[in-house]
């Protein structure tokens, strides 16, 4: 049997492919428009910038890691996610040091053992920015602005925002304290996972799917009525920012993160399109991590969007592959042999060239620039050798026209070479 491809990583094919490139490139065109650079890290790391960083009670540590010993023994681990490498990068390479204010983004993909469903899969790619240096809420703001700015420029607009404030150090463990309590009256209504994880994570439960869980927390405490004034001044401002800035979105209390890095603003960017895997985009603020992991005491906040994700939602509006300028259908060797060196002229001049390599018949080459889509055909046969001309079609109007296979690169890159990629 032939070998397959490792259950939950996929391959991204011809005619999918442009789709990605869209979103790659929308990204990049909006995030510089914000300031924001691009970083890339390696797609393994250290095993314990994960379990530091992220979290060792969360599902991504206990559960999900690619984590395995290289032929040093040294435990490295595929990275799950792209905020931790970013930070150990910015802290490893004193890019405090260059300008206070550090905008990164990063795409490429990211590692999870979960279980592959619609939206859900073992290597999928984030698009992620992060930003260090700043705590003021005004960054919140425009970080989210940033985000939906790029989803007007994808056209996706079946999605929403939702926000919530997790608290800090100060006010959380209080809080924590009270979900504890709140949960333990209602023990035997919680699942299995719950029970085994209420203490440690009491805020995960609310989180959780099962209906039991989501019965027992109907009540829970909010933890928007337990933030210290400091975190309540905070996200007032991060609301009053995002209404002046006109991003709409919804206030969730219940909405919790599955990293523990997070304080005070956290949020999520929401579809009903896409069933259970309904978060397009995540992220928050985490203004302890920097310092937790050996930098300088630097609050951070950000976000990564999951691009499978937006593939299956922009998968109605697909992005045509770009498609030949022109075909060449040449007859016999010597014409095939001009054609050959034509279409390389034609290419280096900027203009996207085909021809047939097969040795096919000229009704089967005509078949093939069709299938193509090409947008003009030149026919090379012993006639326009001889006669130094050749007739150029038209395939969308069929009209032709004479020209020149002495000029022929200069004509045609003049006329051609400025249509888009996509056409
Ligand atoms: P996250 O919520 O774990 O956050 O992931 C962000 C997004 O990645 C999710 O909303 C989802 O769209 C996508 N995603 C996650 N897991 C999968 C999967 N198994 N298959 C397909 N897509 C997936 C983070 O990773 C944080 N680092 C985000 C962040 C950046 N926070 C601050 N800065």
């Amino acid at each position: 049997m032939s070998i397959t491809a490792i259950k939950g990583m996929n391959d991204v094919l011809p005619g999918e492919v442009e789709t990605w490139q869209f979103l790659e490139q929308s990204a990049r065109d909006v995030f510089s428009l914000y300031g924001f650079s691009e970083i890339r890290t390696p797609i393994a790391e250290k095993t314990e910038l994960f379990c530091r960083s992220i979290g060792e009670t969360t599902d991504i540590v206990e559960k999900e890691m690619y984590t395995f010993n290289d032929k040093s023994n040294h435990s490295m681990t595929l990275r799950p996610e792209g905020t931790a490498p970013v930070m150990r990068a910015f802290i490893q390479n004193h890019l405090h040091n260059l300008d206070p204010v550090s905008k990164l983004y990063y795409m490429g993909p990211m590692f999870r053992y979960e279980r592959p469903q619609k939206g859900r899969y073992r290597q999928f790619h984030q698009l992620g920015v992060e930003v260090l240096g700043v705590e003021d809420a005004k960054v919140d703001a425009q970080v989210l602005a940033m985000l939906h700015q790029y989803f007007a420029r994808i056209e996706i607009d079946s999605v929403s925002l939702q926000i919530n404030s997790l608290g800090c150090p100060e006010c959380r463990p209080g809080y924590q304290q009270e979900l504890i309590a709140y949960l333990e009256s209602r023990l035997d209504q919680l699942c299995v996972e719950c029970q085994r994880r209420y203490q440690t994570n009491p805020l995960r439960v609310l989180d959780c799917k099962a209906a039991g869980c989501q019965a027992a927390t109907i009540d829970a405490p909010s933890v928007l009525d337990h933030l210290c004034s400091s975190c309540n001044d905070h996200f007032t401002q991060v609301k009053y920012y995002l209404n002046a800035l006109q991003v709409p979105f919804k206030v969730n209390s219940r909405m919790v993160r599955g990293l523990d890095y997070y304080v005070r603003t956290t949020f999520e960017l929401v579809t009903d399109q896409l069933g259970s895997q309904n978060a397009v985009a995540a992220g928050g603020r985490y203004d302890g991590l920097v310092e937790s992991l050996g930098g300088p005491a630097l609050p951070g906040i950000g976000f990564a969007i999951g691009l499978e994700r937006l593939v299956l939602m922009k998968n109605e509006q697909r992005i045509s592959p770009a498609t030949p300028q022109l075909f060449i259908a040449a007859l016999g060797k010597e014409a095939t042999d001009r054609a050959f060196v034509l279409m390389s002229q034609l290419q280096i001049a900027g203009v996207r060239a085909e021809m047939d390599y097969l040795g096919k018949s000229l009704k089967a080459q005509m078949r093939r620039a069709n299938k193509l889509n090409a947008a003009f055909t030149l026919i090379l046969g012993e006639d326009e050798l001889e006669s130094g001309q050749a007739q150029l079609k038209n395939m969308s109007d069929s009209s032709q026209s004479i020209i020149a296979l002495e000029s022929l690169v200069a004509t045609l890159s003049k006329k051609l070479g400025q249509v888009s990629t996509y056409s």
